[in-house]
């Protein structure tokens, strides 16, 4: 057992909404993200609804998943929706030319996912396309989805069977336009963004919140250029980051990896910090107001593909570690809610940081999955600043935070304490004063295993999986609590 761990929770603060939207998902036609992971069609045996798999749908309604992002990522930038509309067997086939080169038939489109969105009660964010499209492209494609009076485009939407137009609000204007989207400078790009941003109209009360391009990582003048240039036109602002544990060529194992690979990951993943906090600094300056949201819209864990599988389908296990990951990274974000307004772990269904994996008609919850179902207390709840003075996990003459933390308070009054133990080795004490409430009862849930290493599979889909929490307890109003090596817990006060 190491030293005490002090955190103190101010409750009487008055602080800022965490947005429900920072517990957001990606979705990309990639591998089999979509195909097979949401989409079997309606004649599969896999039970499904208009052809989407149920039992898919019911697991992200219990994390109570707030908005889906979709088509892409990088497959956004190629993506001509007018080939996903209409009758099925008339739809153009595409090669998907970033993933695998597999042959993409277009037979989930628009109507498909804003059914699926539906079906989830959850918000679509639609991501179009500026690298291989045109603004007229775009400007249709809202128009086609949101418009309710007399139009070509609203037209052809109820020609295709549906009348009432959808709600969307979210829509990104160009994915990752330094890279695979267009390869562009920061200022070409900002240029551009204006220029499409101004023909992404608000129909009736749908409101657009217009999403740029943000930085790659810790690409800081991307942010300074774009702010500066088109900051007044946006809503909001991206940037992705991937914890990957060795490098590009050679990311490592999913599943087989030693404690100073697991050391690593931990540190690389606590640079989101970092990055909001320089990111945010700058936006500050152009936007003391925080009226634009920094919109994490791409983050998680990449690792080398499971042996065997497709490389270009991004397949990976999900263990301990990627949960320890989660628990980190969903603190971070509720502690910068004040400017971080969505993020979208990538990507949902049996690509990279998955929080389902599906086989055929057998589905299983991934570790990940279990620190969104614990974390989903924090949604919409006003968040509660903490300050934590925490020992250190040392690996050689490494050492990184072993314990994260963050709070909040929720519409009915209860307090909700989310603790992450990265240590493997070491238990944590913590001693918490929670200023300005009396609080009688506690609580709460743990996720653990055995082994930081553990996973779900579809032989033995809750090897890791969430049991009642008994180490925290209440003395004169403070609260003790000892956290297992290795765990994430929830705790509720009231
Ligand atoms: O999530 C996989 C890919 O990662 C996305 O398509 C792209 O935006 C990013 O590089």
């Amino acid at each position: 057992m190491s030293a005490q761990n002090r955190l103190i929770i101010e409750v009487d603060k008055e602080s800022n909404t965490i947005s429900r939207h920072i517990y957001g998902h990606f979705s990309e036609h990639l591998g089999r993200c979509i195909y097979g992971g949401y989409w079997v069609g309606e004649d599969s045996p896999t039970p499904n609804t208009r052809g989407i798999r149920n039992d898919v749908v019911e697991a992200l309604k219990e994390i109570e998943i707030p908005n889906l992002r979709w088509p892409g990522g990088c497959f956004a930038d190629e993506y001509h929706w007018m080939d996903g509309i209409g009758p099925r067997d008339k739809r153009p086939k595409m090669i998907n030319t970033h993933w695998g080169g597999v042959v993409e038939d277009n037979s989930f489109g628009t109507h498909e996912f804003l059914d699926l969105c539906e079906q989830l009660g959850a918000e679509p964010y639609i991501s179009a396309n500026v690298g291989s499209g045109t603004v007229e492209e775009m400007s249709k494609w809202v128009e086609y989805v949101t418009f309710d009076g007399e139009s070509p485009m609203a037209n052809l939407r109820r020609q295709n069977g549906r009348n009432k137009p959808w709600k969307v609000r979210f829509w990104g204007i160009g994915n990752e336009s330094w890279g695979c989207g267009g390869n562009m400078e920061p200022d070409y790009y900002a240029n551009l963004f204006r220029h499409y941003a101004t023909f992404a109209r608000n129909y009736g009360d749908n409101r657009v919140y217009k999403i740029a391009c943000g930085a790659n990582g810790g690409d800081y003048n991307w942010t300074e250029t774009v702010m500066r240039q088109a900051g007044r036109h946006m809503h909001g602002l991206s940037l992705h980051y991937y914890t990957v544990p060795k490098d590009w060529n050679d990311k490592g194992s999913a599943t087989s990896f030693d404690e100073a690979e697991y050391f690593t990951t931990i540190q690389k993943t606590l640079y989101m910090d970092e990055l909001i906090t320089r990111h945010g600094a700058i936006m500050d300056r152009f936007d003391p107001q925080k009226r634009v949201g920094l919109i994490i819209d791409e983050w998680g864990t990449w690792y080398n593909v499971e042996p065997g599988t497709n490389p270009g389908f991004l397949y990976q296990q999900n263990s301990l570690r990627d949960a320890i990951v989660a628990g980190i990274n969903l603190n971070i974000f509720n502690n910068h809610s004040d400017r971080v307004q969505m993020a979208n772990l990538a990507q949902t269904v049996n690509v990279l940081q998955s929080v389902i994996l599906t086989d055929g008609e057998k589905m299983l919850r991934t570790p990940t999955y279990w620190v969104y179902y614990l974390y989903k207390a924090h949604q919409d709840a006003t968040r509660l600043p903490v300050s934590l003075t925490c020992n250190k996990y040392r690996l050689g003459n490494r050492e990184i935070d072993a314990v994260s933390v963050s709070a909040s308070k929720d519409r009915n009054g209860k307090i909700h304490v989310t603790l992450v133990n990265a240590d493997p080795n070491n238990e944590q004490q913590i001693s918490a004063q929670l200023i300005g409430a009396a609080v009688k009862r506690v609580t709460g849930q743990l996720l653990t295993s055995a082994k930081i290493n553990d996973y779900n599979t579809f032989d033995h889909p809750d090897k890791v999986k969430v049991t009642n929490f008994k180490g925290a307890s209440l003395k004169n109003g403070n609260l003790s609590v000892v956290l297992p090596t290795k765990s994430v817990v929830m705790l509720e006060l009231e």
